[in-house]
Parts: structure tokens; sequence; C-alpha cells
């Protein structure tokens, strides 16, 4: 009997220990969004001047990414996540689909043209979140969350004054499940990230409790198109892996959004055509829940992201109860955090209400310029350092 009772607590004990980081870990993150409270935040801004542009052209972009050779950026943009019908697919409505925008920051003035989609089979029904662009192939991949489930499209580009992308191919599997951001390694290699293992679609519930929990059961997947069979594996899992981007040759980074902080892997790449096998390195804080990574020239990487992960949920909450007449304006607002890592060193660039949402900010170093997205906001911040 009292054995009985000394080997029970000897498991409790032992099952506490192994409990203990975990709750500690968690402890942590309530304890950043109770310090992270809108009204608390400083609004802070390291840019020699800020203007928020384009108030009335777009809103709603999660993504953008730079051609720096250019001058041009690629913003993904989508009106209808105001409405969640129109996300979750249980709709499609032509006047609502998403779009890739081109924004001239180097001309004057600058300029922004909305690109149409050419070849193309269902404009009407294209929902942009991530991006990424090959520049030596002139490729832009999009993950679009099509009414009938998630695809990456690949688009040409390869006119600098062209107004439209021309759809090269669509690529679906079922690893492709619940993709969120992507990265190419080359014109026929990318890097994604299933942000959730439970998708909302289907499990609304069970991704909720997932992303409490901080459960490490989102994924990383590499797909592969150079052959006639495109090759997908499934590289690593991780608690709500949102952002991806490759910091230098061999060093990947991953945000993720649910255990606030950046994973570093190590990427090898067999020679003998082998699949590419990915060594988690070292994993950094943050002090706001990550959203989308970019790495400048000069090898500094970008993290935009939220530091009040409930005034988000509040915002996609009212989206949810959605009445298409209520104004957009009214819902509930969720500051903006960006910061920069240089391996060394971490350095506030933005952070505050002014411009909310920030989910993506992208830099051109010779021209001294931040562009910064918001998922639920009007315009695009431009920053001049
Ligand atoms: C790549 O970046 C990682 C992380 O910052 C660093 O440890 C590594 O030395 C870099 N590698 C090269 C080849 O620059
Ligand atoms: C930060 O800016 C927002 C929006 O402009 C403003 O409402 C808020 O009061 C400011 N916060 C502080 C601490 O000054």
């Amino acid at each position: 009997m009292a054995v009985d009772r000394r080997l029970g607590a000897g498991l409790a004990i032992l099952a506490f220990s192994f409990a203990f980081p975990y709750v500690y870990d968690r402890y942590q993150g309530f304890k950043l969004i109770l310090d992270n409270a809108p009204e608390k935040l400083p609004n802070i801004s390291a840019f020699a001047s800020a203007e928020i542009k384009f108030r009335d052209e777009v809103k709603n972009c999660e993504d953008a990414v730079m051609d720096e050779s250019r001058g041009i950026a690629f913003l993904s943009c989508d009106s209808s996540r105001d409405h969640w019908d129109v996300i979750m697919g249980t709709s499609i409505d032509p006047a609502e689909s998403g779009a890739i925008y081109k924004f001239d920051y180097a001309s004057t003035p600058n300029t922004l043209v909305r690109l149409s989609l050419s070849n193309f089979p269902r404009p009407a029904d294209f929902h942009p979140l991530g991006i990424s662009y090959h520049s030596q192939s002139n490729t832009l991949f999009v993950v679009n969350h099509r009414s009938s489930g998630p695809a990456i499209e690949l688009f040409s580009y390869a006119d600098h004054d062209s107004t439209a992308l021309y759809h090269i191919r669509t690529l679906t599997h079922p690893l492709i499940h619940a993709p969120n951001a992507v990265t190419a390694l080359s014109a026929t290699s990318l890097l994604i990230t299933n942000d959730h293992f439970f998708s909302i679609r289907a499990w609304p519930f069970l991704s909720r409790l997932e992303a409490y929990l901080a459960v490490p059961i989102g994924s990383v997947v590499h797909v592969d198109f150079s052959a006639p069979d495109v090759h997908m594996t499934q590289l690593a899992r991780l608690p709500l892996p949102n952002g991806i981007a490759m910091v230098n040759a061999t060093t990947l980074a991953i945000a993720s959004t649910s255990r606030p902080g950046v994973y570093f892997y190590d990427v090898h790449r067999p020679t003998d055509g082998g699949s590419i096998k990915l060594e988690l390195k070292r994993v950094i804080k943050t002090r706001f829940a990550p959203d989308n990574l970019r790495v400048d020239s000069q090898g500094r990487l970008l993290v935009a992201g939220h530091p009040h992960p409930p005034s988000i949920e509040a915002a996609i909450q009212w989206s949810k109860r959605g009445d298409r007449s209520r104004d957009a304006e009214a819902r509930p607002r969720s500051p903006s955090w960006v910061a920069e890592w240089d391996g060394r060193r971490a350095r506030d660039l933005y952070v505050g209400g002014e411009y909310g949402f920030s989910s993506t900010a992208v830099r051109d170093v010779g021209r001294g310029i931040v562009i910064v997205v918001g998922l639920f906001e009007r315009g695009i911040l431009v920053g001049r350092e």
C-alpha cells in the first residue's frame, strides 16, 4: 500500500516536472498578453518619417514582397476578409475577390496598380494569403484559399509595366491543407507552412484549442516540382508556424504565432538528390505573436506581428458576425509590432496603433524604405529611414 502511494506520488512529481516547462511557457504567453494591452503599449517609430498611403485604394493586405532591382513591391490583399463567409469559402462573391497589387515605390509619384489575372480559371475565387517572389525566373508564388480548398498558384510577371499576372500552374496536395506562408528556394522548389493541423474551416473548435494550447502540430512542407511528378515532404512540426524565410544559404527562420518566437533551422540539402532535412538550432522568443518574416539584403530578419492576440481574435469575431451593411471601420482594432533581428540584437521599428494589424514588413536597404502591411488595415505604411 505504502509502496503504491509512493509510486503514485513519484509519478505525479514526474508528470509535473515534465509539464512544468510547458505550463511556465504558457504562463509567459498569457503574461505577454496582459503586458501588451493596447492602452499600455507605447507608440514607437524608428523611421525618420512614416506615412499611411492608399487608404482608399487598398485594404486587408496580409503579405508583401519586394523586387529591389525594379523598385516594386507586390502586395497580397483581400477585402473579403471583412466577411467571414467568403473567407470560409461558403460564398463566392466576384465583387470581393482578393488581388495582388503592384506598388511602384521608387517612381515619382508612387503608383499602385491592381493586377489583373490573365489565363486564370476562376478570378472570382481568388483569396491570396502568403506570397513569395523568385526574381531570377520572375515567378510569383501565391497561397490561394479557394472555396474548393487551398492551392499554391504560380504566376509569371516578366514585364515591369504589365498590369497583369500570367497564370502558369496550380499546385494542390493533401499535405498543403492549411497553407499560410510560402518561400521559394528556386523556380521549382518551395517551403510552405500549414498554420494548423485542425483547419479552421473543418474544425473551428479544435483549431482554436490547438492555437491556445500551442500544440506543436502545424507543419512545414517542402514542394519540389522540378520533375513531372510533384514531390512533397513534411519536414517539421511546430506550434502555429506562420512566416517563413531563408536567413542565408543554410539557415531557415520560421515564426511560431502561438508560442511567440522565431525558430532557426539548419537546412541540409543532400547532394544525392534526396529530400531536404531541417535541424532545429535555436529559438528566439518575441514579445508579440509574430506573423510574417522577411530578410533584407543585409541579412537582417524583419518580424511583423501582433502584440495583443485577443484584439486580433475580437477583429475576427467581428467579421464572423458580419452583416455586410456594417462599416468595416467599426471593427475592433489591434496594434502593430515590427522588429528586426540582426543575428545578435533585436530592435523595434514600429509599435502602436496608428497603423494596426501589422502582418509583414519588407525593406529596400538601398533606398531606405520599409513597407508594412496590415491584415485588417486600410492602406499600407511606408517608412523612410
Ligand atoms: C547564417 O545565419 C545564421 C543565423 O544568423 C548564422 O549562425 C550562420 O553563421 C550564417 N551562415 C552563413 C554562411 O553566413
Ligand atoms: C498611440 O497612438 C494611438 C493612435 O494614434 C493613440 O490612440 C494612443 O493614445 C497612443 N498611445 C500612447 C501611449 O500615446
